[in-house]
């Protein structure tokens, strides 16, 4: 029995969380396995009316589940990043969640923004750390509102946090078929990023069946264009990998279709679609609830139930080799509960035959 908490947040992220959910439930029966959802409130509309963004006790509660599962979170109602940071930012830090998984794969070129390329041609993995950086919040204003204000920013990166990071991709890139590793990072421009080089080196060499390469973020954002068959496994800092999976969201086919997973390897672990709230198509089931759906395969990947999370996998890539999936935008014409059906229509037919 995996205990699930469910927070489907804000915006779209309550009617793409649903779809993920009817897949869930399907690949359950379908591969013999209980979960328990423990669903949360959290997001705008709990915080205008009680205050509140993710309680201490609530906290506690979702540590000792299995998985989180959530949606987005992000309203214009309320004043910019205070839900952020109140709740994804809280979990990841709270819960320890050091690595930010983000495969870009494109399924099919159909969907692919870019000229000439292929499926094989894109088939990535970003391990963005998800604990430090800019994001931590230090820092603050002088001056407020003056022409005389100065504003901070430290960006922290510790050797522990660091280290931690760049041996889960060396770990991941060991178990893929190119055993590829990239560091990305500023070292030209930012010096404290030369920690992340020494710590790549030393890593490195306790991974000697891994090649290495270090690229910088910007380079790295025209390699993403230009030739994304260079990059296998990518490792990043917080703030660049957040940049870099957007574009590469986009060159597999659009935020509709990217998930990720928030992980402490061992420990409860945050799955979510990529994309953010989105307001303006919140309530209009047009949303593409794809990467909410692969969000779910990932989870069920973390909790070691393999065959149902490649099972899918698996269903999402047939219904794009079968030519059904060519328009992901939200002008396509397909409803939210329609890419539920064909994914469920998939699961379902795959179980069939025995598949
Ligand atoms: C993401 C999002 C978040 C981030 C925002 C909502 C704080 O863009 O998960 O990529 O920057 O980490
Ligand atoms: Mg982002």
């Amino acid at each position: 029995m995996y205990r699930i908490a469910v927070i489907a947040g804000d915006g779209i992220g309550p009617e793409v969380v649903e779809q993920g959910l009817r897949v869930l439930e399907s690949a359950s029966c379908q591969f013999g396995f209980e979960v328990s959802l423990h669903r949360y409130p959290f997001g705008a509309d709990h915080y205008l009316a009680t205050g509140e963004l993710l309680p201490d006790q609530n906290l506690q509660e979702i540590r000792n589940l299995d998985a989180v599962y959530l949606g987005a979170i992000g309203d214009p109602r309320v004043e910019r990043g205070v839900l952020e940071r109140g709740i994804i930012g809280r979990l990841r830090w709270d819960l320890d969640m050091y690595v930010n998984l983000r495969p870009i794969r494109l399924y099919s070129e159909l969907v692919c923004p870019l000229k000439n390329k292929q499926p094989r041609d894109v088939d990535l993995v970003v391990v963005r750390e998800n604990t430090e950086d800019a994001y931590i919040g230090m820092g603050g204003f002088f001056k407020k509102g003056t022409p005389d204000e100065v504003a901070t920013c430290e960006c922290i990166y510790t050797r522990r946090g660091t280290e931690r990071v760049i041996r889960y991709a060396f770990e991941l890139a060991r178990t893929r078929p190119r055993k590829h590793l990239t560091l990305v990072d500023k070292a030209n421009a930012v010096a404290a990023h030369d920690l992340w080089r020494r710590t790549f080196e030393e890593v490195a060499r306790d991974f000697p069946d891994v090649t290495t390469a270090t690229a910088y973020v910007d380079a790295c954002a025209m390699w993403m264009i230009k030739n994304p068959e260079w990059l296998d496994v990518v490792v990043t800092t917080n703030m660049f990998g957040d940049i870099l999976t957007d574009l590469g969201a986009m060159i597999q086919g659009g935020l509709g279709l990217a998930a990720s997973a928030n992980l402490h390897p061992g420990q409860v672990s945050l799955f979510e679609p990529i994309h953010g709230s989105a307001p303006r198509y919140a309530g209009q089931g047009k949303a593409n609830p794809l990467a909410a759906i692969q969000a779910v395969s990932m989870m069920l990947d973390y909790l070691g139930e393999k065959k149902a999370a490649q099972s899918i996998e698996g269903a999402v890539e047939k219904l794009f080799a079968e030519g059904l999936l060519t328009d992901l935008s939200t002008s396509s014409g397909r409803s939210t509960g329609e890419y539920g059906d064909l994914v469920l229509g998939k699961l379902n037919e795959t179980a069939s035959v025995g598949g």
